[in-house]
């Protein structure tokens, strides 16, 4: 048979034994962008272990390669050859992210300022999202757009001569467009400041730090972080970059194996940092047995062994200021949710509406097409849950260009009493190419559907 890219690739989960074994899951999809998008940027040759070779992070990495960056690969050791802040070149032709937001948006700060013309496009996934959210600051600051309705992709951006410098308050939670400001102000004179009322994943600031920026972090009174960058100063290569495992992939098989019965799985290397480890922390207080085994340093950031065994779980209410650290975890908390005894909350869930999908009412569509009791509110989420998992599954659920949607529902069909069917399986190679080799390997039954 012949593989046909463009056509969906329906999948099925149904239930097998336990899952057993250990699993070391795939680089950090944030820090893999950014390893991409710095090396790329900074002057000399940084050689990067454990990327995420998914689809999202090898279209920023064509990006900056169209743009100058000298990209190839020795063994496992990606090797980057970096422009010089301030000298990247013109694109020849369209930046194309394809499904990836990270990716778009953190480039067209980074190339914002630039004085010349560079054109972004995605799939139909990415050109349904608000790209207002960075485009606004980067008017600001002297940049042009040309753009559809509303902000969308496909658009065209080109820079000032001199782009202005600018004092940015961040009006959602959201690290992509705190990041975009602060790569746009890499290359603008004096001091970008984005303040930060809610803060997000940290690691644009801590990677910019480690490739040499000057950029400093402060916090005021309010509790809100301002963070101030030096602009048009050099950056060095970072002669060894190691990206730490992916806490959001992780949470698939650690949802898994909490939910199927029996189950006694290692996660390895696991990234920690506090800013993205609120799945773990709510699991905890629904009564998971996850133990945070080997806590180590790795690449400057803490890492650590997951060893999660399958658990009676209990609803819980997860508060609206923790919905930063866990923003991409939703999908697959209500997932755990449908096992606890009991009734979980969760709420702050706007966010979730202008992701790869509206993931709200996916995630709440998924969940009645397999039985499972729940209300979707406006930014919000409740799930009540059926520990054993009699009467749950059987559904075919719409990805809608999402994996993490596709990734959660075949998590539902490793444990529901019925199989769970997603229309598009491609979509799991964005951030998480092995996820099926993985799961299969730990002793899930996924099976190719109609
Ligand atoms: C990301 C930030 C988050 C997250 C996305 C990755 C990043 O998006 O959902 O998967 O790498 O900065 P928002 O900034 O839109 O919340």
């Amino acid at each position: 048979m012949q593989s046909n890219d463009h056509a969906p690739r329906p999948l099925a989960a149904r239930r097998e034994g336990a899952l057993a074994g250990r699993a070391r899951v795939p680089g950090d999809k944030s820090i893999s962008h950014r390893a991409f998008l710095f090396g790329g940027l900074a002057a000399g040759t940084t050689r990067i272990r454990g990327l995420l070779e998914g689809e999202d992070v090898l279209a920023t990495g064509r990006a900056m390669a169209a743009m100058g960056a000298r990209m190839r690969k020795d063994g496992d050791v990606w090797i980057v050859g970096g422009v010089g802040n301030g000298a990247l070149l013109e694109p020849p032709g369209v930046l194309d992210f394809g499904n990836a937001g990270t990716g778009a948006r953190l480039t067209m700060g980074l190339v914002g300022p630039y004085d010349f013309g560079a054109t972004f496009v995605g799939d139909a996934s990415l050109s349904r999202r608000p790209m207002g959210r960075v485009l606004d600051p980067l008017r600001l600051m002297g940049v042009q757009v040309v753009a559809r309705t509303g902000d969308r992709l496909p658009l065209s951006i080109r820079g000032p001569r001199v782009a202005a410098p600018i004092v940015y308050r961040v009006p959602m939670a959201s690290a992509q467009v705190k990041s975009a400001v602060l790569l746009a102000g890499l290359n603008a004179p004096g001091t970008t400041t984005v303040i930060e009322p809610v803060a997000t994943r940290d690691h644009t600031e801590k990677m910019l730090q480690g490739f040499g920026a000057s950029l400093e972090v402060t916090i005021d009174a309010e509790g809100a972080r301002h963070i101030a960058l030096e602009g048009q100063g050099p950056l060095r290569a970072v002669e060894e970059l190691t990206v730490p495992g992916d806490p959001s992939s992780a949470a698939f098989p650690l949802v898994a194996a909490l939910i199927v019965p029996g189950s006694d799985v290692v996660i390895e290397n696991v990234l920690m940092n506090p800013t993205r480890t609120g799945l773990i922390e709510t699991l905890l207080e629904m009564g998971a047995s996850i133990d945070v085994a080997n806590r180590r340093q790795e690449g400057g950031e803490d890492v650590a062994d997951l060893h999660v065994r399958h658990s009676r779980l209990t609803g819980v209410t997860v508060p609206p200021e923790r919905a930063p650290s866990m923003i991409d975890e939703y999908p697959v908390l209500a997932i755990a949710a449908a096992f606890a005894e009991g009734t979980t909350v969760m709420q702050g869930l706007d966010e979730l509406r202008v992701k790869e999908s509206d993931r709200l009412s996916a995630v709440a569509k998924g969940l009645e097409v397999n039985g499972i009791s729940h209300v979707e509110g406006e930014d919000s989420l409740t799930v009540t849950g059926r520990p054993d998992g009699r009467g749950l599954g059987g559904g075919q659920v719409e990805t809608h260009l999402d994996h993490r949607i596709a990734m959660s529902f075949l998590v539902l069909g490793m444990a529901s009493e019925k199989p769970v069917t997603v229309d598009d399986a491609r979509m799991i190679a964005t951030s998480f190419p092995e996820f099926e080799t993985m799961m299969t390997g730990l002793g899930a039954m996924l099976e190719p559907a109609r």
